[in-house]
C-alpha cells in the first residue's frame, strides 16, 4: 500500500510547525557510528536529534534509535549503510559476488534477486536503506572503484541498477522488508581524471548527458527514493554546488523528489579540499541550495545553518523545504507508519541473515558470474585430474568477497574471523573432494625462492596447474587508483615458472578489475575471469572446473593490452589517425560482451520488422541463434546500433538490448528485441536530445567485436 501522500503532508506540516530552528538542521544531518565515541553520538541523536545515522550495525543500531525515541520530537534516525553486494558488512549476512563479478551474468532477474535478498538482510538488522545501486561507468580502468560498477556501459549500468532498485525497494517501501535504494554517485564520478578517485573530470554537460545521465534517469524512472552526489568535480564545479546537474537537471528535467544526499564529508572538502569556499557557512549554504537534503558526516554544518538563518543569509524556507523532504521520506519508507521499521530491540534469532536460501543464491551469482576468456580444449577438467592450485588468490577470503565486506569496512581489520565459510577455490576444490595440492606460491606482490621451487615441485606432479591471479585490499576501493594494471613481477614469474616446468596452465584472474593478461593470453591453456566471486565462488568454480556447470557470464568491461592503452571502453568515437597506438596491436585485449562457454553458437537471419521507420515508430528486431556445440546452454545475445552519419560524433557501437537465452544442444530460437526509435536518439550540440534522420546500422551478436555482428541497415525518416 503506498502512503496517503496528504496524510504524510499533513503531518510533517505539523512536525515542522513544532520544530526548534536547531532541530531542523539537525534532521538534515548524517553521523557515522565509526568516527565518533558513542558517547558523541548519543549526544547528537537524543539531544540534538539528528535525523539519520550510517554505519552501525547490531546492538550498536538498536541502541542509537532507543536515543532517537528519547529526543524531543521523538522522531526516528534513518539509517544507512552500505550493503552493495549483500548486507555484507556483517559479519554473518551472504556476500554475493562483487557488482561487477554480477554484472558479467548480463542477468536482470538474478541481481532483482539478490538485491531483495539483501533487502531483508539489512531491514533484519533495523537499517532502512541501502547507498547502493552504483551508477559509475569504469571507462578508466586504473580507477580503484571499478569492482563497484556495473562496468563501461550506461545501458547496461541502468539496467542492472534499475533490478536492485526493484529488488532493494519492493513493491512498498513501507514493507518490512524492504530499504530504500540510492543511485549513487552523481555523476560522471568514474569519469575523473587520469582515472583518479574524486578528482575533476573535464568533461562537457553534453557528455555528461550523453554519457552518463542515462543510467540514473533509469533508475528514477524505477522509482529510486535517494541519490548521492559524487565527490569529484566537473569542469571545475564540485558536484555538491552544482546548479545545473543538480537544480536544473536532476530535480527539474527529471522530477526527482526524492533524498539527496552528500557524500562522506562533501560540505567540508568544499572548503579543505576543492577550495571553492572559504567558510563552511558558504559550503552548507551552497549544499542546501542545490537541494541537498542530507548531509554526509560533515558536523560543521550544524553550526554554521544555524549562524546562517540567524544571519539572514540563508531564508529558513529552503531549509524547511529540505526538513519537508527528509520527513516525508522518513514517512514514505514506513517509519512513522510500521512500528517493526523502528527497531530498539533485537526481538528474536535472525531468520534471513545469512539463510540456506541466500548461501543458494549467492552460489547462482557466483556461477552466473563466470566468464570463459580462452579456452584451447583443457577445460572442462576430466574427473581423474590431478591438480596444481596455487596463486596469491587461491586462498584469499578478503579477495574472495572483495571490498565493501567486513573485512575492509567500515574500518579496515583482516583479523577478523568470518562466522560462515567463505568459499575460497581452495575451499571450494576440497568441497567436492577433487584431486589436489596446493601452495600460495608466492604473494601479491613478492616471492621467495622457496615458493617457486615449492610450485616448481608440485606443478611437475600434476596434469594441470590452475594459478590464481589478481589483487588485494591495497589495490582496491577509495584511495587505491593504479598507474599500472600489468600483473605484478611476482606473479609474473609464477605464471613463467608454471609454464615452464608443468604441464596444462589455466589461468584465474580473480581480482577487482581488469588486469592486464597479455602474457596468459599468450601462453595459458585457459583464463577464467572471476573479478571477486563473492562467499561461494570457489564452489561455484569447482562445478565448473569439471564441467558440472558452465561458464555463460560475459564481460561488462573491455580489457586492457597495458595501462597506456586506457581508455579501451568498446563505445569509441570515431577517429582519425589515433585509434590504435604504433606500438600495440589494435583493439582490447578482451572486448565487451566477450566470453566462451562449454558449447558454440551461431547467428544467422537478422531481420528488422521494417527498414525504415519514424522517430515515434517502434520496430523489431529479430535474429536466430543455434546451439551448435554438443551442450546446452544459455547466451547472452546482445543488440548494438550505430549511427552512420550524425551532427556529433557518434559512438562506433551502443549497446541498446540484451537477452539470456538457453538453448538445448542443436537448438534454435529467434530472438525478438522491440526497439523504439527514440533509442537512437542523440545528445546535440546544443545539449538537446534528438533523433536525427538517416541511416542507422543495426548489429546483433555474441559481443561487441564488430567482426563477429550481424548487420542490417535501418533509415529513420
Ligand atoms: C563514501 C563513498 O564514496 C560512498 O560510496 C559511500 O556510500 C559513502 N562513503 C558511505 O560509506
Amino acid at each position: 500500500m503506498q502512503p496517503d501522500k496528504t496524510e504524510a503532508q499533513k503531518w510533517a506540516k505539523e512536525l515542522l510547525s513544532q520544530m526548534t530552528l536547531p532541530e531542523k538542521v539537525a534532521q538534515l544531518m548524517q553521523i557515522s557510528c565509526q568516527h565518533m565515541s558513542m558517547e558523541d553520538v548519543e549526544m547528537w541523536v537524543r539531544d540534538r536529534a539528528v535525523g539519520s545515522v550510517l554505519h552501525a550495525v547490531g546492538e550498536d543500531a538498536l541502541k542509537v534509535q532507543r536515543w532517537a525515541l528519547q529526543s524531543r520530537l521523538k522522531i526516528p534516525v534513518l539509517y544507512g549503510i552500505d550493503a552493495v553486494h549483500g548486507h555484507a558488512l556483517h559479519n554473518g549476512a551472504q556476500v554475493y559476488p562483487s557488482p561487477l563479478a554480477m554484472a558479467c551474468s548480463f542477468d536482470a532477474e538474478l541481481l532483482e534477486k539478490v538485491a531483495r535478498a539483501t533487502a531483508m538482510e539489512v531491514a533484519e538488522d533495523g537499517i532502512h536503506w541501502t547507498f547502493s545501486p552504483l551508477l559509475c561507468l569504469a571507462r578508466d580502468t586504473r580507477w580503484g572503484r571499478v569492482g563497484e560498477t556495473f562496468g563501461e556501459d550506461g545501458y547496461l549500468a541502468g539496467e542492472m541498477g534499475a533490478a536492485m532498485v526493484r529488488g532493494y525497494q519492493g513493491k512498498d517501501l513501507q514493507d518490512d522488508g524492504s530499504i530504500m535504494a540510492c543511485a549513487k554517485h552523481y555523476i560522471a564520478y568514474g569519469e575523473a581524471n587520469g582515472g583518479r578517485d574524486s578528482y575533476d573530470a573535464q568533461i562537457s554537460m553534453r557528455k555528461v548527458r550523453e554519457t552518463f545521465l542515462p543510467p540514473f534517469k533509469r533508475v528514477i524512472e524505477e522509482g529510486c527514493a535517494s541519490v548521492m552526489t559524487a565527490y569529484h568535480a566537473i569542469d571545475g564545479t564540485p558536484c555538491t554546488a552544482n546548479h545545473e546537474i543538480l537544480n536544473q537537471i536532476l530535480r527539474s528535467e527529471l522530477g526527482f523528489d526524492g533524498l539527496l544526499v552528500t557524500d562522506w564529508d562533501n560540505v567540508r572538502s568544499l572548503v579543505t579540499k576543492q577550495l571553492v569556499c572559504e567558510t563552511f557557512e558558504q559550503a552548507s549554504k551552497a549544499t542546501l541550495e542545490t537541494t541537498h537534503d542530507l548531509i554526509m558526516y560533515s558536523t560543521e554544518f550544524y553550526d554554521a545553518t544555524i549562524a546562517l538563518v540567524k544571519e539572514g543569509a540563508l531564508a529558513e524556507s529552503v531549509l524547511d523545504d529540505a526538513v519537508m523532504r527528509m520527513l516525508l521520506i522518513k514517512y514514505r519508507i514506513g517509519l512513522i507508519t510500521n512500528p517493526k521499521k523502528v527497531r530498539t530491540e533485537q526481538s528474536a534469532a535472525y531468520q534471513y541473515i545469512g539463510c540456506e536460501a541466500h548461501r543458494r543464491l549467492g552460489e547462482e551469482a557466483s556461477e552466473k558470474s563466470i566468464v570463459l576468456l580462452k579456452n584451447n580444449g583443457v577445460l572442462p577438467l576430466n574427473a581423474d585430474e590431478s591438480i596444481f592450485l596455487t596463486g596469491p588468490n587461491a586462498d584469499d577470503e578478503l579477495a574472495t568477497l572483495g571490498d565493501w565486506s567486513f573485512f575492509t569496512h567500515p574500518c579496515p581489520d583482516f583479523s577478523r574471523k568470518p562466522k560462515d565459510t567463505i568459499y575460497t577455490l581452495r575451499r571450494g576444490l576440497q568441497a567436492i573432494s577433487a584431486n589436489f595440492t596446493y601452495r600460495k606460491g608466492c604473494d601479491l606482490e613478492g616471492c621467495t625462492p622457496q615458493q617457486l621451487e615449492e610450485a616448481i615441485l608440485e606443478a611437475k606432479k600434476a596434469s594441470v596447474s590452475i594459478c590464481v591471479v589478481g589483487d588485494g585490499f591495497y589495490q582496491m576501493g577509495e584511495h587505491y587508483d593504479r598507474s599500472d594494471l600489468s600483473l605484478p613481477e611476482s606473479q609474473r614469474k609464477l605464471l613463467e615458472t608454471l609454464k615452464e616446468n608443468g604441464n596444462k596452465l589455466i589461468v584465474v584472474l580473480l581480482a577487482s578489475k581488469p588486469l592486464c593478461l597479455d602474457w596468459a593470453k599468450e601462453h595459458a591453456d585457459a583464463i577464467v575471469c572471476l573479478f571477486n566471486p563473492g562467499q561461494q565462488g570457489g564452489l561455484a568454480f569447482a562445478d565448473m572446473l569439471f564441467g558440472k556447470t558452465q561458464p555463460e557470464g560475459k564481460l561488462p568491461i573491455s580489457f586492457p593490452r597495458n595501462a597506456g592503452q586506457i581508455p579501451v571502453y568498446y563505445n569509441q568515437l570515431p577517429g582519425w589517425h589515433a585509434i590504435h597506438y604504433c606500438d600495440l596491436p589494435k583493439g582490447p585485449l578482451y572486448t565487451f560482451g566477450d566470453g566462451m562457454s562449454y558449447t558454440t553458437y551461431q547467428y544467422s537471419r537478422l531481420t528488422l520488422s521494417s527498414d525504415c521507420a519514424k522517430e515515434a515508430d517502434t520496430i523489431t528486431v529479430s535474429v536466430d541463434v543455434t546451439n551448435t556445440g554438443s551442450r546446452d546452454g544459455t547466451e547472452i545475445v546482445q543488440l548494438y546500433i550505430h549511427d552512420r552519419v550524425a551532427s556529433i560524433l557518434q559512438p562506433v557501437l551502443s549497446l541498446k538490448d540484451f537477452a539470456r537465452v538457453q538453448l538445448k544442444k542443436g537448438e534454435t530460437k529467434t530472438i525478438t528485441f522491440r526497439l523504439p526509435i527514440q533509442k537512437l536518439a542523440i545528445v546535440n550540440a546544443k545539449e538537446c536530445t534528438v533523433v536525427e534522420k538517416g541511416m542507422f546500422d543495426i548489429y546483433a551478436g555474441p559481443s561487441a567485436d564488430i567482426t563477429k555482428l550481424l548487420c542490417a541497415p535501418l533509415k529513420v525518416e
